[in-house]
């Protein structure tokens, strides 16, 4: 697979606040990487590393085969960030068609990219005037208009209602498809875990585990049965292989790391029992179970 960023050994600091430590990080063609970590983590730093929005300090960050502090670099760059800084009194088809100049590319290459995100209706609308998700729209066509090689996008789609976030992954998707990378910052890990095909978790500036969401979802051994029973909690409770234990309303919830040989003795003991679900660990708790400082997260990070 082709590298379109490669971060090799990146440290920064303000000051005396260790930001980052000798991260290496790498995004292929065709890859979304997710980003995670809690408050502080550093993944903004890290983001504003790779977009050449920071001075660099330590390390390597190669942009498909040059330095993002290159004007030049920067056009195989697109950004969507959080919010749209730009004067409300420019119209949607300026913007778009201006970012498609300064990248290098013809005014035209605008409409089409306006057509696919529905923003060919808005063209005239000033900036001022949108909403929060067609903002978030306009971004991200200024930011593919250049058919950029790595998309980097930081908390892209924070107020974004459900059919507006799902064509916005369904449009990356397809330039995802067609090569693009992609390195994005979340804290709706649910999504992460539903978009990205590789999850880097950081914290404290430490890069803790870099590896497809299933198998940082797979290294946490506990399964929850979820059942409807008659049993009462005390016998519940003494079943051996029981690590945690809650009841919802007529559904009990138990935390175990065997679930069939626990369902075996649950079966025989109530043959009335109902309702029954086996599920796994979330992404979610994969992430906290790797950055709470107490933790299981030492025996996952391995
Ligand atoms: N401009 C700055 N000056 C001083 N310290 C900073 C600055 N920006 C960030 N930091 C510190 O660097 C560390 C990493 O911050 P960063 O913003 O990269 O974290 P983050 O992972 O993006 O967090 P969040 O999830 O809250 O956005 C934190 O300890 C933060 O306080
Ligand atoms: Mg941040």
């Amino acid at each position: 697979m082709r590298t379109v960023l490669t971060v090799r050994g990146v440290g920064h600091r303000y000051g005396g606040t260790v930001a980052l430590d000798a991260v290496d990080l790498t995004v292929g063609a065709g890859e979304c990487v997710a980003l995670l970590g809690p408050n502080g983590a550093g993944k903004t730093t890290l983001v504003n590393l790779v977009v050449g929005l920071l001075p660099r300090q330590q390390g390597e960050i190669d942009l498909a085969g040059g330095d993002p502090r290159n004007a030049r670099t920067r056009r195989g760059l697109g950004v969507v960030q959080q919010s749209l800084g730009y004067p409300g009194t420019l119209k949607v088809g300026e913007l778009i068609s201006g970012a498609a100049v300064r990248g290098g590319r013809p005014r035209s290459s605008a409409a089409p990219i306006m057509a696919e995100l529905g923003l060919t209706d808005l063209t005239e609308r000033r900036v001022a005037k949108l909403s929060g998700g067609q903002k978030q729209r306009v971004q991200l066509a200024m930011a593919l208009v250049t058919d950029p090689k790595l998309l980097v996008l930081d908390e892209p789609t924070v107020g974004l209602d459900v059919p507006t976030r799902r064509r916005f992954w369904q449009v990356l998707e397809q330039r995802r498809a067609m090569g693009t990378g992609i390195l994005l910052t979340t804290h709706l890990i649910d999504e992460a875990a539903a978009v990205s095909n590789r999850a880097v978790v950081l914290d404290h500036g430490r890069v803790l585990a870099s590896a497809p969401p299933e198998e940082l979802v797979s290294r946490l051994p506990d399964r929850t049965i979820t059942a409807r029973t008659d049993l009462g909690d005390e016998r519940l409770t003494a079943l051996p292989e029981v690590v945690s234990f809650e009841r919802n309303g007529g559904l009990v919830h138990i935390g175990t790391r065997y679930p069939e040989r626990l369902l075996r003795l649950l079966l025989a003991e109530d043959p009335g029992l109902s309702n029954l679900q086996v599920e796994g660990a979330s992404l979610e708790e994969a992430v906290v179970a790797l950055t709470s400082p107490h933790n299981v997260g030492r025996e996952v990070a391995r």
